[in-house]
């Protein structure tokens, strides 16, 4: 039996690799070879199979691996975390820090995994993570405030998510509210935010963010919307996936500290430069109703603001939607 992260790893700098040596490395047959290959093909792994050159990845890949993720965190937020984990899969690495929460275990840590078998995301949805082409990752967080007091939160880690790709070189990403990360209005990066404990006293955060890394073929069978990733946005190339790891994590938790402090009034100013739907017509659905208005914004609490021809109202939580141009595709 071929662990599958070792077969990977063994395809992963991009050369090709003769099924006969593969088999001999591994001490199996190439036919065992061969089926693990499609096992990992199946799973979002770009693994082409060339006549006679044997089995190479379309585009290299570094596994995320922890120590190399820790080298490159600055200082801080190194000592602060008490834990990095790093699995090959799960089922969700919110749901993995959810029960370590439910279990006791509240202290600031990150889970990162290659693969998640019921990876979620906002309202019930699927999130969709082919293997090494994206970024799934969560962060546990306590707070001594109160949940009542995390109004704004999933915002400002929108806002921690750009400031770690702008460092990076990436230009051009806006926040679709509440935080959906996009770049020229398609889906680059998702955040689920999951809250637990007192409504006035401990409580903590589950900051779950997945990112599109190089998503590949497989990206438009599983998602819903349009959708891009780093590899096909601006001309910085495509950092490695550990030191993307850290810039998230490293702009995760100072925004989080900020947050803390300040609160999300702290953040009001940024998220202005960011908000992808300032001055666009809005659908704005209440149950089976919808209204349409101008969105103007956010409030000190992270609530939308939307201008409708009487008057101003606060949409405090759901989805809202770009209200299609007449004529336009
Ligand atoms: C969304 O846009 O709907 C939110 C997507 C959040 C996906 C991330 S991937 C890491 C973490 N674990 C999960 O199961 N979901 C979040």
């Amino acid at each position: 039996m071929i662990d599958p992260r070792a077969l990977l790893a063994a395809l992963a700098d991009g050369r090709p690799v003769s099924g006969n040596s593969l088999a001999t490395h591994f001490g199996v047959t190439r036919a065992a070879v061969w089926k693990q290959i499609e096992k990992l093909r199946a799973l979002g792994a770009p693994v082409i199979a060339g006549s006679g050159s044997g089995y190479r990845i379309a585009a290299p890949i570094e596994l995320l691996d922890r120590d190399a993720i820790l080298a490159a965190l600055p200082q801080y937020p190194r000592e602060q975390l008490q834990a990095v984990d790093v699995h090959w899969q799960i089922d969700s690495s919110n749901s993995e820090l959810l029960r370590r929460a439910q279990g006791g275990t509240i202290d600031l840590r990150a889970c990162f995994t290659e693969l998640q078998s019921a990876g979620r995301g906002r309202r019930g949805r699927h999130w969709h993570l082919p293997l090494g082409g994206g970024l799934a990752f969560s962060l546990l967080r306590p707070f001594d405030s109160g949940m009542t007091a995390l109004a704004g939160l999933s915002l400002a880690v929108g806002i921690a998510v750009i400031r770690a790709l702008e460092e990076l070189g990436f230009r051009g990403l806006g926040l679709k509210w509440p935080n959906d990360l996009q770049h020229a209005g398609r889906k680059l990066a998702g955040i689920l935010v999951e809250l637990g404990g007192d409504a006035l006293g401990p409580c903590h955060a589950v900051i779950g963010i997945g990112l599109n890394l190089r998503l590949g073929a497989h990206a438009d069978v599983d998602i819903d919307q349009d959708w891009c990733d780093l590899a096909s946005i601006g001309d910085a190339p495509l950092p490695n996936r550990n030191l993307v790891a850290a810039r998230l994590l490293a702009h995760l938790i100072d925004a989080l500290d900020q947050f803390e402090r300040l609160s999300f009034e702290s953040f009001v100013d940024d998220y202005a430069r960011y908000d992808a739907l300032r001055g666009k017509t809005i659908r704005v659905p209440i149950g089976s109703e919808a209204f349409f208005g101008e969105a103007i914004g956010v409030d000190h609490t992270g609530a939308l603001r939307v201008r409708t021809a009487d008057r101003e109202i606060l949409v405090d939580s759901g989805e809202v939607s770009v209200r299609a141009m007449v004529g336009s595709s």
